[in-house]
C-alpha cells in the first residue's frame, strides 16, 4: 500500500471562506482536534497577513507536536522571514511558499516574465531552505499552466532545496483526466521529482476536488491538501473526510492508505461546524444527517436483511454517536465520563466537570439524552462566557399585539448587571437589553436556529453573525431546549468575541479579510524589487499594500 499524506489546509485556505473566520482559542482547539485526526502536516495560517495570523501560527507551531505545522508565504524575504518566526517553535516546522505560474497571474498579477518567475523559485526556495529543512513549493495556478514551463518551476524549486512540490488547481478548472495527465507528464519531466513529495491542492468550483485529488493519487501524487467539510476560498477545497473515506473504502481500487484515524472524523466535522457556525448540509457524504439513514422501505428491508446491500461505509467508522438513549438524569459523572469516552472524548478532572454540570442541567429538562445531545453538550461554546458576559438568567414577557418585553442578567468582571427592553419580538428585545448594558451598538447580521437532535424536547442551536462599529462579523452559537434561551447565549458568545478582539486591538481581522494587507501584486510599495521580482527583505509585512474590499469574497491568497 503506497502511504498518501494528508495536508490539512482547514485553518488556512478553509478559514478564507466567507462565514469561516475563527479567533485564536479556536484555531488552537481545531488544530487540537486535526493532531487527534491525524493528519501528517496542518496549515496554521499565512503569518505575514497580520499580527493576529503570525499569533495564531506561533501558538500553533508551539501546542501541536503530532504533526507538521506549516505557514504559507509569498516569494518574499519578508514572508518567509514572517514564516519561519512563526513556525519555529515547533516540533516539525515547514514553510509553504507558493508563486504563480500561469501565463494570466504573470502578465496581469504579478507582472512578472517567465524568467523572473523561475529564478525567484530558485532564490527563495534556497533563502528559506537555509532556516527550515521542510520547504514545501506552490505554483499557484499550476493547472491552467504551460506543462514544460512548470515543470521547469518545480525542477528549479526541488534543485533549491524543496521537499514537497505542490500542484493546485486554484481555480477549480480542471477535470479528474486532465489532473491526472499533468502528474504523469510532471513525474516525467521534473528532474528529483523521486526525492520529494508530490503534492495536490484541489478546489471546489466545478464540484470536482475530491475526484480530481483521487485521479491525482491513482497518477502517483502523494500527499493531498484538503480541508474539513470542503470549506475554502470561494466554493472550497476538497473535503478530508472525502477524500480519506474514499480511499479507505476503495483501498482495492487506489491501492493507498493515510494515517487518518477515522473515528475521530465526524468529531472534527462538527467541531468546525460548531466553531464556524455553517451546519453540515445533511445530504453531505459521510457525515451528513442522512449520509447512513435509509427512507425507502426496499432499502430499510435490505439493511435489516444485510447492512452491505445498501451501505459501504459503516458509521462508526467515522465516529457517528449511536442515537440509541444513553443517560438521564439520574447517571452520575462516572457513567457519563464513561459514554463520552466511548464516543472518543477524553475531558480532564475539570473539563468533565463543568459538561456535568451543564449535563445535569439539560436532564432536568430533558428526560434521556442520547448521543447526539451529549455531542451537542460537549461543543456548546458556553466555556468561551467563562472570560466575558456570562449569562444569569431572562424573564421573556411576548405575545400577539403586547409590547415585547425582555428582562436579561448578566455578571461581567464579577459585576451583576441586569437591563429590560422592550422589542418588536422577544429576541429583539433581549439583544436590545444586552446592547444597553454594554452600551454598545451590535448589528446583528443573521440568525439562525436549528434543533440539534429529534423529537419535541430537541436541543436548539442558535447561531448568530454580529458585528459593531468597525469591528469583524463574529459567528455566535447557543444552546439550550429552550429556544429563546439559545439564540440569547448566541448573541452573548458573539458579543464576547467582539470584546475579546476590541481587548487586543492590533491584528483583529474582518471576517472577509479586511484588514487583510496581503495582496500578489509585485512587490510592496516603497520596495525595491529583488532578483526574479522578490521583494525587498524586510520591508515586506503588516503594513503594506492597497485593500480591496470585496463583498463576500477576501483579498488573501
Ligand atoms: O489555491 C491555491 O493555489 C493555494 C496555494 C497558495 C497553494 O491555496
Ligand atoms: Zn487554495
Amino acid at each position: 500500500m503506497k502511504k498518501i499524506k494528508i495536508f490539512d489546509t482547514t485553518l488556512r485556505d478553509g478559514e478564507q471562506s466567507p462565514g469561516c473566520s475563527m479567533d485564536l482559542t479556536e484555531k488552537i482547539e481545531m488544530a487540537r482536534q486535526l493532531e487527534l485526526l491525524g493528519v501528517d502536516v496542518i496549515e496554521a495560517g499565512f503569518a505575514i497577513a497580520s499580527p493576529m495570523d503570525f499569533k495564531s501560527v506561533q501558538t500553533i507551531a508551539e501546542t501541536v507536536t503530532g504533526c507538521k505545522v506549516a505557514s504559507l508565504a509569498r516569494c518574499t524575504k519578508g514572508d518567509i522571514d514572517a514564516a519561519w518566526n512563526a513556525v519555529k517553535g515547533a516540533k516539525y516546522p515547514r514553510i509553504h511558499l507558493f508563486l504563480a505560474t500561469s501565463d494570466i497571474h504573470m502578465e496581469y498579477k504579478l507582472k512578472m516574465t517567465r524568467e523572473q518567475v523561475v529564478s525567484a523559485i530558485s532564490e527563495m526556495v534556497a533563502y528559506a531552505k537555509a532556516f527550515c529543512d521542510d520547504i514545501e513549493f506552490s505554483a499557484e495556478d499550476a493547472s491552467r499552466s504551460e506543462p514544460s514551463f512548470l515543470a521547469r518551476c518545480y525542477s528549479a524549486a526541488v534543485a533549491a532545496g524543496a521537499t514537497t512540490i505542490n500542484v493546485p488547481d486554484t481555480v477549480g478548472y480542471s477535470t479528474p483526466q486532465e489532473m491526472s495527465e499533468l502528474i504523469a507528464f510532471l513525474r516525467e519531466h521534473v528532474a528529483g521529482i523521486d526525492e520529494v513529495d508530490l503534492s495536490v491542492h484541489c478546489h471546489d468550483d466545478l464540484g470536482m476536488a475530491v475526484a480530481n485529488s483521487l485521479a491525482c493519487v491513482r497518477a502517483g501524487a502523494t500527499q493531498v491538501e484538503c480541508t474539513v467539510n470542503g470549506i475554502g476560498e470561494r466554493a472550497g477545497n476538497a473535503s478530508l473526510e472525502e477524500v480519506v473515506m474514499a480511499l479507505k473504502t476503495r483501498k482495492d481500487f487506489y491501492q493507498a492508505e493515510t494515517s487518518i484515524h477515522t473515528g475521530q472524523i465526524y468529531k472534527s466535522c462538527k467541531l468546525l461546524s460548531s466553531i464556524t457556525g455553517v451546519p453540515i448540509p445533511p445530504s453531505k457524504a459521510v457525515v451528513g444527517a442522512n449520509a447512513f439513514a435509509h427512507e425507502s422501505g426496499i432499502h430499510q428491508h435490505g439493511v435489516i436483511a444485510n447492512a452491505a446491500t445498501y451501505e459501504i461505509m459503516n458509521s462508526s467508522d467515522v465516529g457517528i454517536p449511536q442515537n440509541s438513549i444513553v443517560l438521564g438524569k439520574h447517571s452520575g459523572k462516572h457513567a457519563l465520563r464513561e459514554k463520552l469516552s466511548s464516543m472518543g472524548y477524553e475531558l480532564s478532572d475539570r473539563e468533565l466537570d463543568d459538561v456535568f454540570a451543564r449535563f445535569k442541567d439539560m436532564a432536568d429538562k430533558k428526560k434521556h439524552l442520547t448521543g447526539s445531545d451529549l455531542e451537542a453538550l460537549i461543543l456548546d461554546r458556553r466555556h468561551a462566557e467563562a472570560s466575558g458576559c456570562q449569562l444569569i438568567g431572562h424573564v421573556i414577557n411576548a405575545g400577539d399585539g403586547v409590547p415585547n418585553t425582555s428582562c436579561v442578567k448578566l455578571r461581567r468582571n464579577g459585576e451583576e448587571l441586569q437591563e429590560v427592553a422592550i422589542g418588536s419580538g422577544p429576541l429583539d428585545a433581549s439583544f436590545k437589553a444586552i446592547n444597553r448594558m454594554l452600551g454598545m451598538e451590535i448589528q446583528l447580521d443573521n440568525f439562525s436556529l436549528n434543533a440539534v437532535t429529534n423529537g419535541e424536547d430537541a436541543i436548539g442551536e442558535a447561531v448568530v453573525k454580529v458585528s459593531a462599529e468597525n469591528s469583524a462579523i463574529y459567528t455566535g452559537t447557543g444552546l439550550s431546549t429552550d429556544i429563546i434561551e439559545a439564540s440569547i447565549r448566541a448573541y452573548l458568545n458573539g458579543v464576547n468575541k467582539i470584546l475579546e478582539a476590541a481587548a487586543q486591538v492590533p491584528g483583529k481581522r474582518g471576517e472577509h479579510g479586511n484588514d487583510d494587507d496581503t495582496e500578489d501584486t509585485g512587490p510592496p510599495r516603497g520596495a525595491s524589487r529583488g532578483a526574479g521580482g522578490a521583494a525587498d527583505p524586510g520591508k515586506a509585512g503588516p503594513g503594506f499594500g492597497k485593500r480591496h474590499h470585496f463583498a463576500g469574497s477576501n483579498q488573501r491568497v
